[in-house]
């Protein structure tokens, strides 16, 4: 099954069922993003809204997108603010044109095989100096076999996923971003396990 087909098939569950990694992420955008500037948020792959509820108050705008119909229409039950829009697209054509203060995308880069293209939409949506909140699920859990995955009908279905190591982040973000911060996020904050979150905050720098 293609990703958003499964997605739109996961999109009435995706926020009930039990999920380590959508919880942790959640915990971690708002320790991370504590002094962002919020006035002009894009946010890439937005789901069923877990983030965008809590952007909604900080944001002076914010433009939310995501690829997935099912997922927009959960996003949009949750969400009916005039200064929040929902809109449909895929993150690996051109992104809309606007420019932003602030991109977040949590849990969406395991989809998506290329992250040049990625980090070539994202500086070009931002002004110099604004900031790139990425959250992913950690390389090493990856390779330990944790997947996005959910059942359907009694049918485990997994998702297609790209293993992205740290080195291609910081070879995609080059010319373009400084990594200002890397964090990696444990279980109940057991760090003797293997991590299971990796955020990073990009900030473009001025020749990009
Ligand atoms: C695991 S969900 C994360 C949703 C939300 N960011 C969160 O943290 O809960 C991944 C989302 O990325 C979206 N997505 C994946 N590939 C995409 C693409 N190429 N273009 C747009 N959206 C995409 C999916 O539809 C899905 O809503």
């Amino acid at each position: 099954m293609d990703t958003k087909s499964a997605y739109n098939n996961w999109a009435a569950t995706y926020d009930t069922v039990q999920n380590k990694t959508r919880d942790l992420e959640l915990m971690a955008i708002k320790e991370v993003l504590t002094s962002s500037d919020f006035s002009k948020v894009l946010e890439i792959g937005c789901g069923t809204g877990k983030n965008t509820s809590w952007l909604q108050h900080r944001a002076g705008k914010l433009l939310a997108l995501d690829f997935s119909e099912g997922m927009l229409t959960e996003a949009r039950k949750k969400i009916n603010a005039t200064h929040v829009d929902f809109r449909q697209a895929d993150l690996t054509q051109a992104w809309p044109s606007s420019t932003n203060t602030l991109i977040i995308c949590s849990l969406v880069l395991e989809h998506i095989k290329e992250l040049d293209f990625i980090f070539e939409q994202a500086a070009k949506s931002l002004e110099t100096g604004g900031i790139f909140y990425i959250c992913e699920l950690h390389p090493y859990k990856q390779l330990e076999g944790s997947r996005a995955k959910f059942e359907q009908s009694g049918q485990l279905i997994e998702l297609e996923y790209f293993i992205h190591h740290i080195s291609d982040f910081m070879a995609s973000a080059k010319n373009k971003f400084n990594c200002i911060e890397l964090k990696e996020w444990f279980d109940d904050g057991n760090r003797n396990s293997t991590p299971r979150l990796i955020s990073f905050l990009f900030q473009k720098i001025d020749r990009a």
